[in-house]
C-alpha cells in the first residue's frame, strides 16, 4: 500500500490511537502495525517533498513529516508497552513447553526495540535542526535523513515481520480469555480510554 504524503496533514489525532476501539488486542496489534507501516512510507517519500519548488508543497511536506514522527514516537511508545508490559509477561507465565522459545523472543524483540528507539531519537534530533518550514532542509541534511529513515525501516519491518509471524499466532495459542480482558484493559487505560 502506497500512502501519499499529503494524506496525513489533515489527520485529526495525530499522535495517539486512543479513538480506535480495542477490541481484541492481538487484532489492536497488528494494526497498529500497519498504521506505524504508512507512517515509515510517509519518511520514506518526504524529501522530494520537502525540496519542493512550491513553498505551499515544502510547509504541507513539513507537517506531514512532524505529525509522522510524532506518531511514530507516541503511537510507537504506548505500542511498545502494551507489548513489554502487558503482552509478554503473560506469555511467558502461561508459555508452557513453549517457555524457552517465547523467552529467546521475547529477548530479541525487546532488544529491537531499543535500538529503534535509539534511531527515532537520532532522527528526531536531526530533524529538529532543519530550517524552519517552508525553509528547505540543505542537500547534506536531506542525505542524512534519508540514511537514518533507511536504519530505522531497517529495524522496523523485519520486527513488525516477526511479530506478525511468531508473536502473535503464539500469543493467540498462549493467552487466555482472562489475560485477553486484562491486556485490553491495560491498552485502554494506557490510552485514557
Ligand atoms: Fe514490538
Ligand atoms: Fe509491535
Amino acid at each position: 500500500m502506497v500512502f501519499p504524503v499529503s494524506r496525513l496533514a489533515d489527520n485529526r489525532v495525530p499522535g495517539v490511537d486512543a479513538g480506535v476501539a480495542i477490541n481484541d488486542p492481538l487484532k489492536h496489534l497488528v494494526a497498529c502495525h500497519d498504521r506505524i507501516e504508512e507512517r515509515l512510507q510517509i519518511l520514506e517519500r518526504v524529501i522530494p517533498h520537502l525540496r519542493s519548488d512550491s513553498e505551499a508543497k515544502r510547509q504541507e511536506a513539513r507537517e506531514a513529516l512532524d505529525k509522522a514522527l510524532q506518531f511514530v514516537e507516541v503511537m510507537g511508545h504506548l505500542h511498545t508497552l502494551d507489548e513489554e508490559e502487558s503482552v509478554f509477561p503473560r506469555i511467558l507465565a502461561s508459555g508452557g513447553e513453549d517457555t524457552p522459545i517465547l523467552q529467546e523472543l521475547t529477548t530479541m524483540l525487546e532488544s529491537q526495540h531499543r535500538e529503534k528507539e535509539a534511531v527515532l531519537e537520532k532522527l528526531k534530533a536531526h530533524v529538529a535542526a532543519f530550517p524552519a518550514a517552508p525553509a528547505p532542509p540543505s542537500a547534506e541534511q536531506a542525505g542524512q535523513f534519508e540514511g537514518l529513515v533507511a536504519q530505522l525501516t531497517g529495524l522496523y519491518r523485519p520486527h513488525i515481520m516477526i511479530e506478525n509471524e511468531r508473536l502473535i499466532p503464539l500469543s493467540a495459542d498462549h493467552l487466555n480469555p482472562n489475560d485477553a480482558e486484562q491486556i485490553r484493559q491495560e491498552m485502554r487505560a494506557r490510552r485514557g480510554a
